[in-house]
């Protein structure tokens, strides 16, 4: 595989969808292969579908199992879609989420276990992995605040609708990730403006394109 495999993770509202809107454009503008763009859940046609059922507040029953074999499905289908033919083509890719969000939303923050996820997130990507992730971090109050306040108009998601207690597992998930792998992970604070979270990440990120 030629091209560079980047995700973008954090809890929700940290600010990934800004951030990843002006990195498009740096990263565009460094490096000449093209970069594929995409977001989980979600990414291929099949995956979208299965992103409505996932985030839909109408089931607010689904078992935590049934949710982390939806999210795998999805990505499974991402991954052989889009994804590797993509990485295999030399493109780069550049994706909002990717298994990580499963090992801390469904491993962590809901309780089924960090091996588990891990274990069918192995039988869906075959060995996939990210060639770096950027995490910004942010408080789980400070972001869900900020998912309430910055678009009144946009109704929140099921996960989004979860409680603060939920949050901060997924934010503690997290910092057992990139204790695990430190070399993936690029930690940037998010609490900070939007410009300086773009800045420094930016920073950080340039120098570890795969030229
Ligand atoms: P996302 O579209 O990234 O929402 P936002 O931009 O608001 O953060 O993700 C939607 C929700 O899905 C988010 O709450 C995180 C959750 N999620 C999981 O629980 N597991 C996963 O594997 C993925 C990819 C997302």
């Amino acid at each position: 595989m030629k091209g560079m495999f980047i995700t973008v993770e954090g809890p929700d509202g940290a600010g990934k969808t800004n951030l990843i809107k002006r990195l498009v454009k740096a990263i565009e503008a460094e490096d000449t292969r093209p970069l594929v763009v995409t977001r989980e859940p979600g990414g291929s046609q099949i995956a979208e579908e299965i992103r409505e059922i996932l985030l839909t507040p109408r089931h607010m029953n689904m078992d935590p199992r049934t949710e982390a074999l939806l999210l795998a499905a999805g990505r499974r289908q991402h991954v052989v879609e889009k994804i590797r033919p993509a990485l295999e083509r030399g493109d780069n890719v550049l994706s909002d989420r990717f298994v990580d969000s499963s090992i801390v939303y469904q491993g962590q923050a809901r309780g089924i276990g960090i091996d588990v996820v891990k274990e069918i997130n192995s039988f869906a990507v075959e060995g996939l992995k990210p060639d770096l992730t950027i995490y910004l971090d942010v408080d789980a109050e400070v972001g869900l605040n900020r998912i309430k306040h910055k678009d009144s108009n946009r109704s929140q998601d099921r996960l989004e609708l979860e409680k603060v207690a939920f949050h901060d597992e997924v934010r503690k998930g997290y910092h057992t990730l990139i204790e695990e792998e430190p070399e993936r992970f690029v930690v940037i604070d998010a609490s900070q403006s939007e410009e300086d979270v773009f800045q420094e990440t930016w920073r950080r990120v340039k120098d570890r394109l795969i030229k």
